[in-house]
């Protein structure tokens, strides 16, 4: 169960994204949208070379086991911090990704949840690229087995999606955040 309360309490902390999982958590911090830049909002973060830390302004400093800058792309976040928990799957463990922040932190764009069409392949993700990696997966272990005589194991595969909502005081309404679980059972 998630305790509303403590996830408020994260949420009024900072304004950038923040991903979840039971083995790690990391930051992204995302590039300026054109209306900022025409705006002349001034960047405020940076991250410390060589060390998974973000200095927000000059002196509060946030450690992470992993930070993103501005640069980093759809993929890496993917590669880094999502494609080991697939991979776990197939070995029976669970796997949770929670992204959280403030509304426009980046959410429903790193978690690929706005599900456009249009989008390239290199924007893709992380709930889409998953979802990928998953099946060619499945698909690779039933060739495996098949290509060395073996019955093709079958595999069951079980999805939940849910968005959380929070207001914060003031009555500001805080963005939805995205919790995504996958479930894979498999008999060899
Ligand atoms: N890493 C990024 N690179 C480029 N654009 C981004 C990135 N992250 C977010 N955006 C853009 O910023 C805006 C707000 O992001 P969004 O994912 O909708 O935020 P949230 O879901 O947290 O409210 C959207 O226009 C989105 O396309
Ligand atoms: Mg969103």
């Amino acid at each position: 169960m998630l305790d509303l309360q403590v996830l408020r309490a994260y949420l009024e902390e900072v304004s950038f994204l923040r991903l979840f999982s039971p083995c790690f958590s990391s930051c992204r911090i995302r590039p300026q949208l054109s209306k900022e830049k025409i705006e002349g909002c001034h960047i405020c973060t940076s991250v410390t070379p060589g060390e998974p830390q973000v200095l927000l302004g000059k002196d509060k400093a946030f450690t992470y086991d992993f930070v993103f800058d501005l640069d980093t792309w759809q993929e890496q976040i993917y590669t880094t911090c999502v494609g080991k928990l697939i991979e776990g799957c197939f070995e029976g463990y669970n796997a949770t990704v929670l992204a959280y922040g403030q509304t426009g932190a980046g959410k429903t764009y790193t978690m690929g949840t706005g599900f456009d069409m249009n989008i390239s392949e290199n924007e893709q993700g992380i709930i889409p690229r998953a979802i990928g990696h998953l099946f060619s997966g499945i698909e690779e272990r039933k060739r495996a087995a098949q290509s060395q005589g073996m019955a093709a194991p079958e595999f069951k595969v079980s999805a939940q999606f849910l968005e959380v909502g929070a207001s914060g005081s003031g009555g500001t309404l805080w963005g939805g955040t995205v919790l995504s679980t996958a479930l894979v059972a498999w008999a060899p």
